[in-house]
């Protein structure tokens, strides 16, 4: 019988077959922004859409397909997704999740760029922007209402540290109808998995800690296959 792999496992071999890379112990970078096809029919049929495969860099990539995978399975999620930057993770993800007129209630401490990126450019854009201190729960129960389409905060936050019950917080969320986005940077999936809280989405500057030794810029989503794809 074998025995679900471990998270350490997990973090080094999720999704990867040496055997299938010339024993290549270390993934390949695929450094690559076009891919050719076996036939002009096979291409076509994946730019529509109806066959798997990648076809263009900035939409997928083998290598980045990788590290989504392995950043689902770590976080607990369906499917993940690579971005070039933290903020680039948390800008796509609270694009794709907002219209103007809608709200986001959001902690009283978050990431400065985060802040800005809130209030300069989401305001901008017709989105309400409610910052409360979500460290005491029973506040976004007084807060929220059916304008509220995300409630977004991280735990610890940077910098201070505040710490959120991310389930409590979920509950509360969608008894309103509104999704939980979680900044999960400082904690890694390692030490807090947002999603097995209840969380619908997980994003991380993978700068930090995912990153581990400041020679990288990037950024990660985790979440539903259907949110991701959108
Ligand atoms: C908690 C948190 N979220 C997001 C970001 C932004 O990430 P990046 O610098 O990778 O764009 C940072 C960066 O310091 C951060 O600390």
């Amino acid at each position: 019988m074998t025995r679900p792999a471990s998270f350490a496992t997990r973090a080094i071999h999720h999704a990867y077959d040496p055997m299938q890379n010339e024993g290549a112990l270390t993934p390949p970078l695929h450094l690559t922004s076009t891919f050719a096809f076996e036939t002009a029919e096979a291409g076509g049929e994946m730019f529509a859409g109806e066959r798997q495969g990648h076809v263009y860099g900035r939409v997928s990539n083998p290598t980045c397909d990788l590290l989504e995978r392995r950043i689902a399975t770590l976080e607990g999620a369906e499917a993940g997704l690579a971005l070039a930057s933290g903020m680039g993770a948390i800008t796509a993800v609270l694009w794709t999740l907002l219209s103007p007129g809608d709200e986001v209630i959001v902690d009283k401490t978050v990431y400065g760029c985060t802040f800005a990126f809130m209030q300069h450019g989401l305001a901008k854009w017709g989105i309400t922007i409610t910052h409360i201190d979500m460290t005491d729960p029973e506040k976004l129960r007084v807060a929220i209402s059916d304008k509220t389409r995300v409630v977004y905060f991280e735990t610890p936050a940077n910098p201070n540290m505040r710490l959120v019950d991310i389930a409590a917080t979920a509950e509360i969320a969608h008894a309103a109808g509104a999704q939980v986005v979680v900044d999960n940077t400082y904690a890694t999936p390692y030490l807090t998995r947002p999603i097995e809280r209840g969380a619908d989405i997980v994003v991380h500057s993978a700068t930090k800690y995912l990153g581990g030794h400041g020679d990288v810029v990037a950024g990660l989503v985790a979440g539903s296959a259907e949110q991701v794809a959108e």
